[in-house]
């Protein structure tokens, strides 16, 4: 096995509250094993342009706290291409970086399995997206703060929608996965939630919402995941406006967007954020390749790239059960 003399870190794909803090830490891990650090700005796209900048502990100040990445990130179209990997492996060898350290969702860890595949540059995944869906870890960097704001979000929604007697339909991120969903239902006492994982016709949809507000007179919040099969909030809201079963429902509808992507990290995102980047610059050392570094139950374990985005983490269907219990 090689020494490793001098690593590469990104962020890459949406970004996610955390992704500073485990930048800080495979900076700090990494000066402590005596290996270089270059930050790679926008992700691979940034690979690929030789956008790169030498970091030192001073250079991971006062970012702990902060949302966002200092280092950029973006979705490289030129990445996908062979070409692009190609000229991103010539400009790493180039600036002599031996290693990469890849923070980021499914997309970043299918990119970087093909990556290795082709050029073999050892690389260690950490698992940042709010999306949390990422097999391979029980929570992924930036879902906690996520959850956090839906939920805060919600509370706020609550408020206005018993002063009218409202309907409210919430939309909250998460691409394909249910996780924010089901999760802000539970803790904003959502009346449903709509995840992409369960099936949910619409008409079983119309007469729960219809029995629920004509026997309650009063609010009721439905939050609904982005992904999920009926549409997003706005179409579900159509469907309903369009029904004359549906004409005396006051009905509004929120999608609460990017807020669930900015903001400080909460304190549970900062520790797992620490954790993993310093576990990944460990597993590096170690010479791990093409893996992620997670947590399950507590500890911290490795799993191979392509079963992070090859294989599907599954919501807690208990969890849901719990939401039609309560509401
Ligand atoms: O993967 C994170 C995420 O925020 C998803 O929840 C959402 O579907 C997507 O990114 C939005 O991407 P963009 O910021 O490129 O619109």
């Amino acid at each position: 096995m090689d020494t490793i003399r001098r690593i590469g870190v990104f962020t890459s794909g949406g970004d996610a509250p955390g992704m500073n803090a485990c930048v800080r830490a495979v900076v700090r891990a990494a000066v402590g094993y005596d290996v270089e650090v270059m930050g790679i700005r926008r992700g691979y796209q940034g690979m690929i342009e030789g956008d790169m900048v030498e970091m030192d502990r001073k250079s991971v100040s006062n970012i702990l706290q902060k949302g966002g990445t200092i280092l950029k990130s973006a979705r490289s179209e030129a990445f996908r291409t062979r070409e692009g990997r190609e000229e991103a492996a010539r400009q790493l060898a180039q600036y002599g970086i031996d290693g990469l350290v890849a923070i980021g969702g499914d997309g970043t860890l299918h990119g970087a399995s093909l990556f290795y595949d082709e050029h073999q540059v050892p690389l260690v995944g950490c698992p940042g997206t709010i999306d949390n869906d990422l097999f391979g870890t029980d929570e992924t960097i930036g879902y906690d703060t996520a959850l956090n704001t839906a939920i805060e979000n919600i509370d706020r929604i609550r408020d206005t929608a018993d002063a009218h007697d409202r309907l409210f339909l919430v939309e909250v991120m998460g691409r394909d996965a249910g996780f924010i969903a089901l999760h802000s239902g539970i803790g904003g006492g959502a009346e449903m939630v709509l995840i992409p994982e369960t099936l949910t016709g619409i008409d079983d949809f119309k007469s729960h919402i219809h029995a629920l507000m004509s026997a309650q007179h009063r609010s009721s919040i439905v939050v609904v995941a982005e992904g999920d099969e009926l549409g997003g909030a706005t179409e579900i809201a159509d469907a309903l406006r369009k029904d004359a079963d549906f004409d005396r429902i006051d009905l509004r509808v929120c999608i609460l967007g990017h807020t669930q992507r900015g903001g400080s990290p909460t304190a549970r995102d900062r520790v797992l954020a620490s954790r993993l980047g310093v576990a990944a610059v460990d597993a590096l050392m170690e010479g791990h390749n093409n893996v992620m570094v997670g947590i399950i139950n507590g500890d911290v374990r490795l799993t191979p790239s392509r079963n992070v985005w090859s294989r599907k983490k599954n919501i807690n269907y208990e969890l849901l059960k719990l939401t039609q219990l309560l509401s």
